[in-house]
């Protein structure tokens, strides 16, 4: 595993996390969520990304990781950065949802509870809510920092410019944003265009999610949706009709110039997001062992030829494969 540094800290994160979005709910086998989880930590995969709403039933991925925590790794919790987030919708009511101080400070309560844990590394507000002002958000966070619940603070997904905001506040009270996390990917270059430099400048580290667009950056989706696959399950966030014929013609492409580079498509999709150095890790969902062991060889290749940059920037510069 390779580790990279998050932005102005102390902290190193291993270049690849792994999410708890799906796979580890309770409609999920447990025997293969707790021996992906295993085999990440036994590979250096030190970090772990929560949300309070993970699931289904939401809530259900952090008491599972909480369970394979106690069971097998709880010796190793110093060895360990995990996360979890609040702003999405999470319990019943008018407070279970957004980016209020009343929702961001039970919401880190319940987490704490369902993981088993006495302090999250960092936490995050999980989404701008479009109305909250960011003082209430951010005080919110540095508060838990004050209170021993979290020792770093993060944001998640925020605009432009409610992202300087939240950095300027965090700043002044002297809790600096950790990370910062946006969707990237191959099929997705807009937090790179539009937020990257931003949190670099303010010493922000980077942390990307879905950089296999959900499965779409891999051979999966080439010759149909596959049963039991993200599309196809009914608990999946990723839909039938974004499994478009222009998103699975351009990996279709993409996979044969990855097998050049004798890698398969989430390899190369993988590789090509942590080539940016101002990330510092980006987070993988895996529903099998098999996925995360071959995600894991990514490492073996993450150089780019000029040539295999402008074939790839060819084929992506399409903004019909956005997603
Ligand atoms: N901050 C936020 O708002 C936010 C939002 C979304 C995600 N996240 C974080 O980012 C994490 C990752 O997101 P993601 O799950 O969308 O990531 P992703 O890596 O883009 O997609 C993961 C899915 O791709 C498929 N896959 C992975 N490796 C594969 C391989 N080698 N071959 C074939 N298929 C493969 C699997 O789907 P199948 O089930 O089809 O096998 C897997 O569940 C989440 O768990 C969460 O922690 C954060």
């Amino acid at each position: 595993m390779y580790y990279r540094k998050c932005g102005h800290s102390g902290i190193k994160l291993p270049v690849l996390s792994l999410g708890l979005w799906h796979n580890f709910g309770d409609v999920d086998p447990f025997d293969v969520a707790t021996e992906m989880m295993l085999k990440a930590f036994d590979s250096g995969i030190c970090h772990f990304d929560l949300a309070n709403n993970y699931g289904p039933s939401p809530g259900s991925a952090e008491v599972n990781f909480g369970r394979i925590l106690k069971q097998h790794l709880s010796s190793h919790r110093d060895e360990m950065f995990i996360s979890s987030k609040a702003g999405h919708d999470m319990w019943q009511g008018v407070y279970g949802t957004g980016s209020s101080r009343k929702n961001i400070i039970a919401s880190c309560d319940q987490s704490l509870k369902r993981t088993g844990l006495d302090y999250f590394d960092i936490f995050y507000s999980h989404v701008y809510d479009g109305e909250t002002p960011v003082e209430e958000t951010m005080q919110a966070l540095i508060d838990l920092v004050r209170q021993g619940k979290a020792l770093y603070v993060g944001i998640s997904k925020y605009p432009a410019d409610k992202q300087q905001q939240a950095y300027d506040i965090l700043r002044e009270a002297h809790v600096p944003c950790l990370l910062s996390q946006y969707r990237c990917s191959l099929f997705d270059p807009k937090a790179q265009q539009e937020n990257f430099q931003i949190a670099a400048d303010n010493g922000s580290g980077i942390i990307c999610f879905s950089p296999l667009a959900q499965g779409l950056l891999t051979d999966k989706y080439l010759n149909g949706i596959p049963e039991g696959s993200r599309a196809a399950r009914e608990s999946g966030f990723l839909k039938r009709e974004q499994v478009t014929a222009k998103r699975v013609e351009a990996a279709g492409k993409l996979n044969e110039i990855a097998k050049s580079r004798n890698q398969s498509l989430a390899q190369m999709a993988l590789a090509w997001v942590l080539n940016d150095n101002r990330v510092s890790s980006c987070i993988i969902g895996t529903s099998s062992l098999a996925q995360l062991t071959g995600n894991l060889d990514t490492l073996k290749n993450l150089e780019f030829s000029a040539e295999e940059t402008n074939s790839i920037n060819q084929i992506i510069n399409n903004p019909e494969l956005y997603f």
